[in-house]
């Protein structure tokens, strides 16, 4: 029986606890599992590197959301992507990355992989015809796609990328952390991985970092499974338990953050001290109609460029009260921050390097007309 998104976010491998009927899955706090004899561990669990219940359960209940077959989880949303990167590239191998990536990407691309002999090229992700002339076929392994891009809002046609990777024999890795599940699943639109930041939204409440990968195939789970034990960058149990039940009202929160973020979005693009607003709901959006179809709504991100420039920018964030100025987003509470000087810091004199006079906002779940009136001030 297939089951809505709201229900398998509370139920897909949340099944009462065998032994007690706890409702939810307990948090199993054990490095190790005491076996029958030698080589017969009970229920398969050996080591908690390897396997822990609590973990398993937030595994499977992630590739169910996003419709995949394999979900497994991280430390962190890096050490997913660093999980991803050292499964599919070897010394040699190239990759397409998008040219307003989140700058812990890039310099996982620039700074790392590059000393590993993968080489990459950024492109404009929304622009399959960039894309197209970054890809080295034979040498091209990953497009890696986010959509809605971090902090620029672009919007990544999924079946387009999809069509052009598996074209050249590459895999599309899609980073749906902006988005979150419940309002895209890039695995229906052909994607190979999707990965996440769970930190943001399927955490949900900003008390807790880690990542996820979700693959299409079980041959391509299976192989990041085992180097997911063997690089060992796994979550622990505590943190697996709370994103675990975040995720059970990821459907309630992205609706709010949405209708919040809508109203904001609509009111910046009024306002004088606002020289652009980047939202994929807005109808003038250069993604909007990608956006329209590839996404349930349209997320609770936006970034707008201050009139004044970069010092009116670092202004607005000074001045916000309600939008707690911090990096991160995602959460329950609304934030605010400047993208040059902090979150895309790393990527300053590259080709990823962002504007200087944006700001970026993560909607919270707030009373909209308390973030409004905190806005009205902080634009001054
Ligand atoms: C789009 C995106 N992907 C990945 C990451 C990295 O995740 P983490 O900070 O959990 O390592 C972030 C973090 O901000 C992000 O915004």
């Amino acid at each position: 029986m297939s089951h809505g998104f709201e229900t398998l976010a509370i139920h897909a491998g949340q099944e009462p606890e065998a032994r007690t009927g706890a409702v939810v899955p307990p948090i199993f706090q054990t490095s190790t599992y005491a076996q029958n004899a030698v080589g017969d561990p009970r229920l398969g669990y050996e080591y908690s590197r390897s396997g822990n219940p609590t973990r398993d359960a937030l595994q499977e209940c992630l590739a169910a959301l996003e419709g995949g077959q394999v979900g497994l989880t991280f430390a962190s949303g890096l050490a997913a992507e660093d999980a991803v990167l050292r499964t599919v590239c070897r010394p040699g191998d190239h990759v397409v990355i998008p040219d307003d990536a989140y700058g812990g990407t890039y310099r996982l691309f620039a700074r790392v992989a590059q000393r590993w002999g993968v080489s990459w090229t950024p492109a404009r992700i929304s622009d399959l015809d960039a894309v197209r002339a970054a890809l080295r076929p034979g040498q091209t392994k990953i497009i890696w796609a986010e959509t809605p891009t971090n902090p620029l809002l672009g919007i990544a046609d999924l079946a387009g990328l999809a069509t052009l990777a598996h074209d050249v024999d590459a895999l599309l890795v899609v980073d749906n952390t902006f988005a979150s599940p419940y309002l895209q699943q890039p695995i229906a639109h052909g994607a190979d991985i999707v990965v996440h930041s769970t930190t943001k939204y399927v955490g949900g409440h900003s008390d807790v970092v880690g990542g996820a990968l979700v693959t299409a195939s079980t041959a391509l789970g299976e192989e990041l499974r085992y180097h997911q034990n063997a690089m060992g960058a796994v979550n622990g149990p505590f943190d697996a338990w709370l994103t675990l039940r975040g995720v059970k009202t990821l459907g309630v929160r992205m609706d709010r953050h949405c209708d919040n973020a809508e109203r904001i979005a609509e009111y910046l693009s009024k306002h004088p001290a606002v020289a652009q607003v980047l939202y994929p709901g807005l109808p003038d959006h250069p993604g909007h109609e990608i956006a329209a179809k590839q996404m349930r709504r349209f997320g609770g991100m936006i970034s707008f460029r201050a009139a004044g420039g970069e010092e009116h920018a670092v202004q607005i964030c000074n001045r916000a009260k309600l939008f707690v100025l911090a990096e991160s987003l995602g959460g329950v509470e609304s934030l605010i921050e400047h993208p040059a000087r902090m979150t895309h810091a790393s990527a300053a004199g590259s080709a990823l390097e962002v504007p200087a006079d944006l700001v970026r906002l993560s909607v919270g779940i707030e009373t909209a007309d308390d973030l409004l009136a905190d806005l009205e001030q902080a634009l001054g």
